[in-house]
C-alpha cells in the first residue's frame, strides 16, 4: 500500500499566518502539522509515500522531510498547482502509485486514538475503505447515512440538510481502480474533482466499506485559529498526562520496525538539545530495557 499526503490549499482561513509557511506547516502543539498525517501513514504501515503540495511551498516540504530515508522512508514529491480537488491527487501522483492501492490522507487531519485505523490497513484487500466519525456540524464535511443495518448507503459533500452526524475524514484507502476512477470524474460546481465522487462510485459497485470510529477516537480539524489552538491544547494535554508524544514519525517508524534502533538513537544524538531529543532518547532507553 502506497500513501498519498495531500497539503496543498492557500489556507487563507489562517491568514496572516500562512503568508510564510503553508497551513500544513504550522504547529499542533510541538511539532508541524503534516507531522500528524504522516504518523498515521507510517502506523498504517505505509512507507512509501508522495507528499503533494503547491509549487510555492513544495520546497518547504522538502527541507522539512527530504527523501524521507533517515526515517526508512520513501517520500517523493508531486505539485498541485491549483486546489482543484482531493481527487486529482490520484491523476497527479498516477506514476508514483503504479499497480498499487493506495491510501491518502489530508495534510491537516488530526487522528489520535485506538487501533482502528491499523487495523483497517492490515485488512485492506480491494475496494475502498473510509471512516464515518460522529460530528457536531456535519454540513461542513462528506456525510454519510446508514441503513438499519449499519451499511452506508448514501454520502453527500456538505449537504445543507445532513442525512447523519457521520462526517467522512480525510483518510482514505483504494484499491488501484481508483486511478481510472479519478480520471472519470467531472469536476463539481467548485470546480473540483471530488474526493465524495470517488467514494460514490465505490459505493454504486457494492465495494464501499465504512468503518465507524469509536467515542474514544479524536479526528481534530486544524484549519482556523481557533481549531489549532485547539488542537494544541488536546495534543498537550494527551502529552503532558501520559508522558507519550502524539505524531513523532520517528518514533512510529521505529515501532513499524522501519528504523532499527541504532538509527533512532543515531537521529536523537544528531538533534539539538530539547524536549524532543529527550522523548527519543527516552523511547530508545525503554527500548534497550526490554
Ligand atoms: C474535504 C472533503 C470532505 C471531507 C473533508 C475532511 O473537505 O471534500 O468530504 O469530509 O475534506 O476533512 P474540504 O477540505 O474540501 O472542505
Amino acid at each position: 500500500m502506497k500513501g498519498i499526503i495531500l497539503a496543498g490549499g492557500a489556507g487563507s482561513r489562517l491568514f496572516p499566518l500562512t503568508l510564510v509557511a503553508s497551513k500544513q506547516l504550522q504547529p499542533v502543539y510541538d511539532k508541524p502539522m503534516v507531522y500528524y498525517p504522516l504518523t498515521t501513514l507510517i502506523e498504517g504501515g505505509v512507507r512509501e509515500l508522495c507528499l503533494i503540495s503547491t509549487p510555492h511551498d513544495l520546497p518547504r516540504f522538502r527541507q522539512l522531510l527530504a527523501d524521507g530515508s533517515f526515517w526508512g522512508l520513501a517520500i517523493e514529491y508531486r505539485e498541485q498547482p491549483k486546489p482543484q480537488g482531493i481527487a486529482q491527487a490520484f491523476l497527479i501522483a498516477e506514476s508514483f502509485i503504479g499497480n498499487d492501492a493506495v491510501s491518502l490522507i489530508l495534510g491537516d487531519n488530526i487522528f489520535y486514538g485506538a487501533d482502528t485505523f491499523q487495523r483497517a490497513f492490515a485488512e485492506f484487500k480491494t475496494g475502498a475503505t473510509i471512516f464515518g466519525y460522529h460530528v457536531n456540524d456535519p454540513e461542513r464535511y462528506g456525510v454519510v447515512e446508514f441503513d438499519a443495518n449499519g451499511h452506508a448507503i448514501s454520502i453527500e459533500e456538505k449537504p445543507q440538510q445532513p442525512k447523519s452526524n457521520y462526517a467522512v475524514p480525510g483518510l482514505y484507502l483504494f484499491d488501484n481502480n481508483v486511478v481510472s476512477i479519478a480520471k472519470g470524474l467531472k469536476p463539481s460546481a467548485r470546480g473540483e474533482l471530488e474526493i465524495t465522487d470517488v467514494n460514490l462510485e465505490y459505493l454504486r459497485r457494492g465495494q464501499l466499506r465504512v468503518h465507524r470510529l469509536s467515542r474514544g477516537f479524536a479526528w481534530l480539524d486544524a484549519g482556523t485559529s481557533s481549531s489549532l489552538h485547539e488542537a494544541s491544547a488536546y495534543v498537550q494535554t494527551i502529552e503532558k498526562r501520559a508522558g507519550i508524544k502524539v505524531g513523532c514519525p520517528e518514533e512510529a517508524a521505529f515501532r513499524r520496525g522501519f528504523l532499527p534502533l541504532e538509527r533512532l538513537e543515531l537521529l536523537a544524538v544528531r538533534m539539538p538539545r530539547c524536549e524532543y531529543r529527550d522523548y527519543i532518547a527516552e523511547v530508545v532507553a525503554e527500548a534497550k530495557r526490554l
